[in-house]
Order: C-alpha cells, then sequence, then structure tokens
C-alpha cells in the first residue's frame, strides 16, 4: 500500500508538518509548484487579491499520484478557503479514487470548514478523514494532537483495505 502527502505551502509551515506527517505514515511526500506567482512581498498581494479565483492552469509535482494507491493533501488557508495552487491541483489530477484525507493550516485553527467542503466538492467525495492545526503548532518534528489522531485513524482504516 503505497500512500503520497502533496501539499502546497508559501511560507514552509504546511511543508514542515506535510514532511512530519508523512514520516509518521511511512508515506512519499511531494510539494505543489506554483511558479513564482506567490513568492515574496508581491506574491502575499497576490495571494490576498486572487487566491479564489486561481484555478486556471495546472498545479506540478515531482511524483505522479497515479503510481500510489492513496493520496492525501494539505495547505494553508487563504480568505478561508483553498490556496489557488491546490485547488489546481486537485482539479488537474481529478484523484477521486485515491484521495483518502486531508489537512490544513491556518493562523487560527479550528474547523475550516469552506476549506474541506470545497475539496470534497472539487473531488466528489462526500466525507475524508481531516484536521486543522494552527500555524505556529506546525514545528519541525512535531506531530499534534489532532495530526497524530488523524494519522492513526487513516492507519487503521487503510489496514482493512489493503
Ligand atoms: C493570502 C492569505 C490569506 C490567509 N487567510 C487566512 C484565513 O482566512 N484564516 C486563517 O486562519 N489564516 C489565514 N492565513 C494564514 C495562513 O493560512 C497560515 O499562515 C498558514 O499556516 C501558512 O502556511 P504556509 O507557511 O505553508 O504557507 C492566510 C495567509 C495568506 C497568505
Amino acid at each position: 500500500m503505497s500512500i503520497l502527502v502533496v501539499y502546497y505551502s508559501r511560507t514552509g509551515s504546511t511543508a514542515r508538518q506535510a514532511e512530519t506527517l508523512a514520516r509518521r505514515l511511512n508515506a512519499d511526500c511531494d510539494e505543489i509548484s506554483a511558479g513564482t506567482a506567490y513568492d515574496g512581498p508581491v506574491g502575499l498581494l497576490n495571494a490576498a487579491v486572487s487566491a479564489a479565483l486561481d484555478a486556471q492552469g495546472p498545479a506540478m509535482t515531482k511524483r505522479y499520484v497515479r503510481a500510489y494507491d492513496h493520496l492525501i493533501v494539505g495547505g494553508p488557508v487563504w480568505a478561508g478557503q483553498l490556496p489557488g495552487p491546490l485547488r489546481r491541483y486537485l482539479i488537474y489530477n481529478d484523484p477521486k479514487t485515491r484521495l483518502v484525507g486531508a489537512f490544513c493550516t491556518s493562523w487560527h485553527g479550528g474547523p475550516q470548514r469552506a476549506f474541506f467542503n470545497e475539496i470534497r466538492q472539487l473531488v466528489g467525495i462526500s466525507t475524508f478523514p481531516n484536521f486543522s492545526i494552527e500555524q505556529r503548532h506546525c514545528e519541525a518534528d512535531l506531530i499534534p494532537l489532532a495530526a497524530a489522531r488523524f494519522a492513526r485513524a487513516l492507519s487503521t482504516s487503510l489496514s482493512h483495505v489493503a
């Protein structure tokens, strides 16, 4: 059984959490490349102004999702929603049969319903395990309680289908 954790991260917090989670799940991990559109101060402005509208064009990863049995996706919350690069990744890779979980990082934590609802809508899955954590908890090698629960739940549910 192979698992790929795919994430978008503008400033590295989601990346740290994705890598920690991947290690816990013995999964591969790969970053969505957004080009330069959201890098640096100008990129921040772009993200703030147009993130919700970013749905055009492919979003690339080095690893190919179809080579894996299962996919977990993660990203930062932008204006309560998906960051554009993660939205584009989901649209262009159509991972309905592989998606088994998702997570987000944000300033405020909380349930982040709009973020996960958008994934449900884009992928066409009504429910999947998920967790949301605050940015300040995305420290290297730390797995917060919510993420640990998610990893345990996922390991149990996937061991039934392996
Ligand atoms: C354009 C933009 C919009 C954001 N909107 C929200 C928001 O609505 N709610 C929230 O709690 N955090 C929000 N944040 C904070 C990010 O979700 C948070 O800093 C995240 O952990 C950054 O992850 P990264 O380092 O992987 O890019 C926003 C950040 C940016 C750049």
